[in-house]
């Protein structure tokens, strides 16, 4: 693939991490916006590109010249991070800093993920995006570090935090859930943990409209800049979903509620980590789904693929 060569008047797009969860769902979603140079780690669609290399990366953004650059890539194990520190600070916080100093002379925009874990559990209410972030654990210390990273380069960026991701692809809790619920018959889920689920389909949807108005944006009032809360609406623990995922399934299994000691962990996690989506609401327009609303729209789309993919082996057709 030529990636210096884009078509006259099309929008070059790279989206690095393109084979991850929130990855897979944006490589569909911002093709409408423009020609996506589809990079990862492994290079299945695209470019190889590797955030723990910042010389590469350079590289790769000087040849592909985007107009535009949605970061999907990023060190996200939570435990291995405890003990992989310097490699999760590389990938997570210095290169979108490297994205950024990249990027910010010719005002091009670019669009990065954060998370809930930049807080620390300790609010009764919704986090807003002015809240002073105080992260548990060394995942939430890098992605926190990216997002100071990003922002202090002058880039002209959109922060999009996000939580409990889940989708038709990737390692997430509803699939891992819908595997579970099929082997065992009883199964324990953490209750003391309260956030909001989010399907990484609406994740990228909204990263489209984001991305639109950034590059049809008229200047800094008109365009979106900075931390924006993107997640489902409403809230719930992982019990919670869990029930929710197992009541939608038709599925059985004997679910037990336990707490966060009883299921130990090397990274802490925050207990309460909800995200108040009311900037995005204010600024864009944009009001987001109730996890439940979405969770019923993704798990149709898992039925469809689950029936379709059986009748194509049906021998009648
Ligand atoms: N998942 C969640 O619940 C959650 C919650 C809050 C925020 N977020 C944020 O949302 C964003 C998307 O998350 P996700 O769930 O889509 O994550 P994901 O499925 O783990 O995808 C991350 C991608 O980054 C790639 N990657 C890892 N190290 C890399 C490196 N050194 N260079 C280039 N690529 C690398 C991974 O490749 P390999 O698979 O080959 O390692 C993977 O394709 C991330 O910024 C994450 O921090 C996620």
């Amino acid at each position: 693939m030529n990636i210096s060569s884009g078509h006259q008047g099309v929008r070059r797009i790279l989206l690095l991490g393109a084979d991850g969860q929130a990855g897979w769902e944006l490589h569909r979603t911002l093709s409408p916006l423009g020609e996506v140079v589809a990079a990862s780690l492994g290079g299945e669609f695209g470019p190889t590109v590797n955030l723990a290399d910042s010389q590469g990366l350079r590289r790769l953004i000087e040849e592909v010249k985007p107009d535009a650059l949605v970061n999907a890539a990023a060190y996200t194990s939570v435990d291995r991070a405890e003990r992989e520190r310097d490699l999760a600070f590389k990938v997570n916080a210095e290169a979108p800093g490297v994205m950024g100093e990249a990027l910010c002379q010719r005002g091009i925009p670019i669009i990065h993920f954060s998370t809930d874990f930049v807080f620390d559990g300790a609010a009764k209410r919704p986090y807003r995006e002015e809240d002073d972030p105080n992260p548990l654990n060394v995942y939430g210390e890098t992605k926190l570090a990216g997002e100071r990273a990003l922002l202090d380069s002058g880039a002209n960026a959109a922060v999009l935090r996000t939580s409990w991701l889940y989708g038709v692809r990737g390692q997430n809790f509803l699939l891992t859930m819908l595997h579970l619920f099929q082997e065992r018959d009883e199964l324990r889920v953490v209750d003391d943990q309260v956030g909001a689920p989010t399907w990484s389909r609406m994740l990228a949807e909204v990263t489209a409209v984001v991305l639109c108005r950034m590059l049809e944006g008229e200047g800094p009032h008109t365009s979106p800049r900075g931390i924006f809360h993107v997640t489902g609406g409403g809230e719930t623990s992982w019990y919670g979903f869990a029930r929710r995922i197992l009541e939608s399934s038709g599925l059985s299994c004997n679910l037990r509620p336990i707490t966060s000691s009883e299921f130990p962990a090397p990274a802490r996690r925050p207990g309460y980590s909800v995200l108040d989506n009311g900037k995005l609401r204010d600024a864009l327009g944009l009001v987001l789904p109730e996890w439940r609303v979405s969770l019923t729209h993704c798990l149709a789309d898992l039925c469809w693929a689950v029936r379709a993919g059986s009748s194509s082996r049906s021998p009648n057709g």
